[in-house]
């Protein structure tokens, strides 16, 4: 089975840094943000990792631009169920559908707190490799149970650096805030190292480089020849 479309979209300042050790650095401009918006209501599904859920808290829902109906499933890779249970994408579960993947190691005593929230929760293996939640059971239960056939990837740092690795992309959006932000702590774009040697690193193309207010919004697709 084909594996759902994957876009992944990012805020970064000019040196990488997507956020700061304390958390969100809030890179994205308004006109950046509407985009992100828009990029959102063309998706089936918006998913991001369980670190980006606990600092940010973010809704994960659409704004600025009118919410299709139904709107995109909200999806959180949380191997441990480390989501705190008042988080804002637990709410609002009969407009805005979650889903949290658990690891089949996840206790049930968990497990069962999370789905009183009615949010849907999904145990799959871990990837032998990364040790992470293995991202090809995610995507294929995601597509054949889920009808999801378009991914909005919103990061953090350490789920972008997982799909790049899996070779798991097919456009990315960098917005780059004009500043540089620095930090030996701070998250960058990617959490570990990515390529060894330039000649066999994933190819990316860029597509575009817009203006965007003060920033620069770049589009990339993963150059498949
Ligand atoms: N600037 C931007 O556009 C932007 C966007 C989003 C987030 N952020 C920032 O990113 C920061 C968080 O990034 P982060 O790297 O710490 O965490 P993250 O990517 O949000 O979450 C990573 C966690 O997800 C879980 N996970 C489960 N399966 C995974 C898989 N297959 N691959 C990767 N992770 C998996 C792991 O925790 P378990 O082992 O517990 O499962 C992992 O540690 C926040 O500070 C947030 O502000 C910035």
């Amino acid at each position: 089975m084909e594996r759902p479309e994957i876009i992944i979209n990012v805020a970064s300042s000019l040196d990488g840094v997507i956020a700061s050790d304390k958390g969100a650095l809030f890179l994205s401009t308004t006109e950046d943000w509407v985009r992100v918006h828009e990029l959102r209501n063309s998706v089936d599904a918006i998913l991001v990792g369980v670190n980006t859920i606990i600092t940010d808290n973010p809704m994960l829902t659409i704004r600025y631009v009118k919410p299709k109906s139904p709107p995109p499933f909200r999806v959180i890779l949380d191997s441990n169920g480390r989501i705190p249970l008042n988080s804002k994408v637990l709410k609002n579960q009969k407009v805005n559908k979650t889903l949290v993947f658990v690891s089949e190691k996840c206790s049930e005593e968990k497990k069962e707190e999370i789905a009183k929230s009615k949010t849907d929760v999904i145990a799959v293996s871990e990837d032998e490799k990364s040790g992470f939640l293995n991202l090809k059971s995610i995507l294929e239960i995601l597509k054949s149970k889920y009808n999801i056939n378009k991914i909005l990837v919103e990061g953090g740092s350490t789920i972008i650096t997982q799909f790049l690795k899996n070779n798991l992309i097919d456009r990315m959006y960098v917005f780059y805030f004009p500043a540089f932000a620095g930090g030996i702590n701070a998250k960058h774009l990617f959490s570990e190292k990515v390529i060894e040697d330039i000649s066999t690193a994933p190819q990316l193309k860029i597509t575009n480089i817009e203006e965007l207010e003060e920033g620069f919004l770049v589009s990339l697709i993963l150059d498949k020849r």
